[in-house]
Formats: C-alpha cells, sequence, structure tokens
C-alpha cells in the first residue's frame, strides 16, 4: 500500500460529519474499513447505499461500523418529513462516493434521481464537497465514456480522487481499483486542511543517510525520517506541491508526494541541488551523517584472523543546509530555508547558534534523544525575533503546526 500510515489520525477529522455512499463494485469491502478509519480520526459517518452495494456487502456490516442504521431508500419513513434526501446532505460536511461505479459517474452527469444516493447528490447544495473515489475494471475505467463522464462530474463539482493500479476482482491488472482506505481517508483530512501553503513548492529532506564502508557495511544513524515524512504530509495537505528526498527509511510515502530515495549525504545534496530551483521552501529535517569514510572498499574488508582491526580515514560531508542556504535563491528570499537541531541540551542556545551559522531564517530544536524514532516530540522554534514553543504532541499535529509556521513567515509576496 502507497499511502502513509505512520502517524496515528485519531483527532483529524474530530467534529466532522462524512456521508458515505457506497455504490455496486466489489470494493465495498474495503468501505467497511474505510468507515472503520473516518471514525478513529474523529468523524461521525452516515452510511447511505445503493441496491447494487448491498449485493456487495451487508448494511449490517456498515450499521455496526458506523453506529448509525444505514439509509438505503428515499421511502425511508424515518425521517419526520420524509426527505432524507434533502436532510442527509445538508448534515454532512463532505460526502464521499467510495466505491462509485462507472454507472454512478453516468447517473451524477445525467443528474438521475430515482435512487436516494443520487438523489441526495443531486439536492446537495452548492459548495457541499463531494469526493469520488471510482472503481472499476479497467477497460471500463479507461473507456471514453467513462473519462468523459469523470472530467464532467470534476466539472459540475466533484472532487475525483485517483484510481489505484494492480490486480482486479476480475483477474485482469491495471488501473481501476479503488484507493487503499488509508489513502481515502488522508483525501478526506487533506480536503479539511487549511490551504496554508497553496501554491508553494516544498523539498524536504528526511531520515537517515548511509554511508558505505564496503559492500556490505556502512555508517548510520538511528533517525526514523517520522518527522520529515509527517511535515511532506502536512504541507501537501495544506495545498503544496510536495518532493522528499528521503534516506533509507521503511515508511510510506504520504499520499500525493513524490519521493526519491537516497543513501548517502552526497546523493542527498545532488537530488537537492537538481530539484531545487523548482522549490520555494526548504524544509532540511534529514539526519545527514556528518562524515563518511575517506574510500568505501570496492569489496568486502575480511577479518583476516591477525586480530588487527582496519584503519579507517573519515572526511567531512557536505552540509546541504547550509549550501542550499548559501544559494542566490535562498539569499534573494525566493527560498525559504528551514533547519532542524537535534540537540542533548541548551536547546535555545545551540538552536540559536545553529540558525546563525547556517544563516537560515528559521530553525527548529528539538531533543534528539527524546525523538529519534519515536511518534511524538515537542519543537522550539528559533528565528530572528526570538522563540516559538510547540508544545509535547504527536509528529502530525507538530508537522501541521509547523507548516503554519512556515506559512505565516513568508515574505507577504509569496504568502497564500
Ligand atoms: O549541524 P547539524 O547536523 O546539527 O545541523 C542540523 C541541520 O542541518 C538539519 O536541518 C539537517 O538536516 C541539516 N544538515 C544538512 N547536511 C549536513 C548536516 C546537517 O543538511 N551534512
Amino acid at each position: 500500500m502507497d499511502s502513509c500510515s505512520v502517524m496515528p489520525a485519531a483527532g483529524d477529522l474530530q467534529g466532522r460529519h462524512i456521508l458515505l455512499g457506497l455504490t455496486g463494485g466489489v470494493a465495498c469491502y474495503k468501505s467497511a474499513e474505510l468507515c472503520r478509519l473516518l471514525i478513529k480520526a474523529g468523524a461521525t459517518v452516515q452510511v447511505m447505499m445503493t441496491e447494487a452495494a448491498c449485493q456487495f456487502i451487508t448494511p449490517v456490516t456498515m450499521q455496526a461500523l458506523s453506529g448509525r442504521p444505514v439509509v438505503l431508500s428515499q421511502w425511508d419513513a424515518r425521517t419526520a418529513d420524509n426527505m432524507p434526501h434533502i436532510h442527509l446532505g445538508r448534515d454532512a460536511d463532505l460526502i464521499l462516493l467510495a466505491p462509485c461505479s462507472a454507472d454512478f459517474i453516468a447517473r451524477l452527469v445525467q443528474g438521475r434521481a430515482d435512487e436516494l444516493l443520487s438523489l441526495t447528490c443531486l439536492a446537495r447544495p452548492a459548495g457541499k464537497p463531494l469526493l469520488i473515489a471510482p472503481a472499476m475494471n479497467r477497460e471500463m475505467y479507461a473507456h471514453p465514456a467513462t473519462q468523459r463522464n469523470l472530467a464532467q462530474v470534476a466539472a459540475d463539482g466533484a472532487q475525483v480522487l485517483g484510481v489505484g493500479h494492480g490486480d482486479q476482482a476480475c483477474g485482469e491488472v491495471g488501473d481501476g481499483r479503488m484507493l487503499e482506505p488509508e489513502q481515502l481517508l488522508q483525501a478526506v483530512v487533506a480536503w479539511f486542511s487549511p490551504k496554508v501553503l497553496a501554491g508553494q513548492q516544498v523539498l524536504v529532506t528526511a531520515g537517515p543517510t548511509f554511508e558505505a564502508i564496503d559492500p556490505v557495511r556502512g555508517i548510520t544513524n538511528h533517525s526514523s525520517g517520522k518527522m520529515g515524512f509527517a511535515i511532506a504530509r502536512a504541507a501537501q495537505e495544506a495545498g503544496a506541491t510536495v518532493k522528499l528526498v528521503a534516506g533509507p527509511v521503511h515508511l510510506p510515502t504520504p499520499e500525493g508526494v513524490t519521493r526519491i530515495d537516497v543513501q548517502s549525504a552526497r546523493q542527498m545534496l545532488e537530488a537537492v541541488r537538481l530539484h531545487l530551483p523548482e522549490y520555494g521552501i526548504f524544509v532540511a529535517t534529514a539526519a545527514v551523517a556528518d562524515w563518511r569514510p575517506a574510500e568505501a572498499a570496492e569489496h568486502k574488508i575480511k577479518k583476516d584472523g591477525s586480530g588487527q582491526v582496519p584503519a579507517m580515514a573519515f572526511v567531512e560531508n557536505p552540509d546541504i543546509l547550509a549550501t542550499v542556504a548559501q544559494t542566490p535563491q535562498a539569499q534573494n528570499g525566493a527560498l525559504f530555508c528551514v533547519g532542524f537541531a537535534a540537540e542533548s541540551q541548551d536547546l535555545e542556545a545551540n538552536a540559536q547558534a545553529k540558525r546563525v551559522r547556517k544563516q537560515v531564517p528559521l530553525l527548529v530544536g528539538n531533543i534528539g534523544p527524546a525523538t529519534f524514532g519515536k511518534d511524538d516530540n515537542a519543537l522550539l522554534l528559533v528565528d530572528a525575533e526570538g522563540t516559538t514553543e510547540l508544545p509535547h504532541a504527536s509528529k502530525r499535529v507538530l508537522a501541521q503546526q509547523l507548516v503554519a509556521e512556515i506559512a505565516r513567515r513568508l515574505p507577504d509576496t509569496r504568502s497564500a
């Protein structure tokens, strides 16, 4: 699964009410998990199912997971005035159709209103968000009629989410799978996120680097990459185009983020240099190795039984952040640079000194041993004005707060 499940999403959708519409498709089985994830993230969920959807998963399952009776028919008399198509649409902060079949997309295009779900979509007030997660066989998805219909529903105001690629229930392989529940959750969370970085391009480095000693050994550190990945995700949700240059980490790529994997500090610098011209914000979270072996042996260094240990010389790695901060792009204000400092003591003094030394406008200090590998942290932001504390919270929440702090500090000419 190519999605980011690193941070617990609890609270991301607190207070939001989602109308989850299921239409006929095998992917309905994934909607059970989606419903669970939405609720875990703090949302309340009202499930609405078409007759065809009930062929694939029962309303009983969806009722148990959502904690609410599922609505199936426009003739459902439980609504006092018998107008569920009006009230259930109005009550929701967002309507999510997952899975959305080819037939249902065609129904939306035509403005059909002969069953409850399409009727509710047609009756939704202007501006009520409608997110569509298509799910169908690859030939159906690629068919000009479907593509035409998808373009039309998008033009009519719906947000059409992508589809996955891979094995399909019919045995074929291709585009048309419904996105995974975690990806759909991210799309919903992203929809609600304030777009404080709309139109911005953000380049993030994350994780450790690996400096080879020989083909099987190397020097690295305990950085998990979680903070950098959380920042990439939060920036993407805030409307930015995000590229992530990642050292060796075991983390899935956040939805909508482009990722470049590297090993060594020099590879990381090369990737950053290559892409930098397109970016306006650079966030260096990577724990780059300060030194590397002067020479990496071509073949494995053997223990020869003599008790002698191999002599090893080191050379200093390039400082990626300092190098970037020296570029004309950063010096003339077209690139806003953010550095991190993992300290073990005197956080404020050390972070401020590092900010001045590296010539970056914003440096984020944290206590190194307290953060490596963890899901939560506390940050101290240091800039020319002084300090701002981001108290102990999950890295997910801290990343969202940091993104807002970065947006606030962008020169007026560049802010969204
Ligand atoms: O000097 P120190 O490693 O403490 O600085 C930390 C900051 O500098 C982080 O933002 C880190 O990503 C960045 N850095 C870098 N290249 C290095 C060393 C650190 O980009 N070689």
